[in-house]
């Protein structure tokens, strides 16, 4: 008998390459649910039901028994409340992909790295049904809590830091390839010595697999997969890696902020976690940054560089 693994999501950037993925695995058998709004035209021979999780079309997963379901489109307690609501009791594994950003930075005091036991931020009821994107992180922590407090589901909930990988909507990180690939001049925030923490799609898919394979034991895990890097390292190794002439030009972030300009990846900069658990829990060795962005540079390179949705004149800014 086939394990039937629902995915909440799956077609715009780790849903998508999780699916690529697991679409060649016979011992699975693969539901998507979304819109059908994010590049419908994806995976036709997948099984797919059409809903919008914020109404009641996720009755529609009643429909069937579940082994594992992974959700990536889940950002409202209520909502995720009522996608458990319809969920046979038996299943194996929710496997919940959450965020660093539930974390309540302002008892971090630098002195060691973020463990999973670390005060997260609360979340009132106001703030769970807020819109905007300023109550993400309560948000995602009040998902938490839901998962936690239904006795009955085996969940595991991941807390990735930044993602970066080929299909990033935001072209965060690819904007730094590109400028680096195509132009000679480049931005870099302070003196480069703030530090940032990523995670690399492949790497948290890789996670997801083991999650689904039984691995993974309930409960939280940060998912950062590299340890921090600063902004010079970073960008040295995407020079190497795209063979580039680009000159850094350091720019302080308050000039920055004050010119409107807002480079992408820089913020909620020098933040250290620890992810020792989940190394342990699946025993995975994750790509080297020098191996991902290598990858993602042919990639693009194939792609012959599309536009970046990002644009900063950085001549103007240095002149
Ligand atoms: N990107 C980052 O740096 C980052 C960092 C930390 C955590 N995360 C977490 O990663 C998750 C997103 O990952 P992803 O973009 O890689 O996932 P994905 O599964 O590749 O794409 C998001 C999916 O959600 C579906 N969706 C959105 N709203 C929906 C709705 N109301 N009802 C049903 N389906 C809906 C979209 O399809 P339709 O539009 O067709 O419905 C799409 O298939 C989020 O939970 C986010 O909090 C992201």
């Amino acid at each position: 008998m086939k394990e039937k693994v629902l995915i909440l999501g799956g077609t715009e950037f780790v849903g998508k390459l999780l699916v690529e993925t697991l679409i060649s695995d016979q011992s699975k058998e693969l539901y998507l649910f979304n819109r059908g709004k994010t590049n419908p035209h994806l995976f036709p021979n997948i099984n797919k039901i059409i809903g919008d999780r914020e109404t009641d079309d996720i009755q529609k997963i009643q429909a069937h028994k579940w082994d594992y379901i992974i959700d990536f489109s889940s950002y409202y307690p209520a909502s995720l409340q009522r996608t458990l609501d319809h969920v046979n009791r038996d299943l194996k594994k929710y496997i919940y992909i959450s965020t660093i950003s539930v974390y309540d930075f302002n008892k971090y005091d630098r002195a060691s790295s973020i463990k999973e036991d670390f005060p997260i931020v609360d979340c009132s009821p106001e703030e769970a049904i807020d819109q905007t994107m300023k109550t993400y992180g309560k948000k995602k922590a009040a998902c938490e809590a839901v998962l936690k407090e239904s006795s009955w589901l085996n969940s595991v909930i991941l807390r990735p830091s930044i993602i970066f990988g080929i299909d990033d909507p935001t072209d965060r990180f690819y904007y730094w390839l590109r400028k680096i690939k195509k132009e000679t001049k480049a931005i870099v925030p302070n003196d480069g010595t703030d530090q940032i923490s990523l995670t690399y799609a492949n790497d948290l898919v890789a996670i997801i697999l083991k999650g689904i394979s039984g691995d993974i034991q309930n409960g939280a895990y940060n998912c950062i997969t590299h340890d921090s890097i600063s902004f010079n390292e970073l960008l040295e190794t995407i020079k190497k890696s795209t063979d580039s002439n680009c000159e850094f030009y350091h720019k302080d972030n308050e000039e920055l902020r004050a010119q409107e300009v807002f480079l992408p990846l820089n913020f909620i900069s020098n933040l250290y976690y620890n992810n020792d658990k989940i190394k342990e829990a699946t025993n995975l060795s994750f790509t080297t940054y020098e191996n991902a962005i290598t990858a993602m540079v042919d990639h693009f390179e194939k792609e012959e560089w599309k536009k970046c949705m990002i644009e900063i004149d950085d001549e103007k800014l240095i002149s």
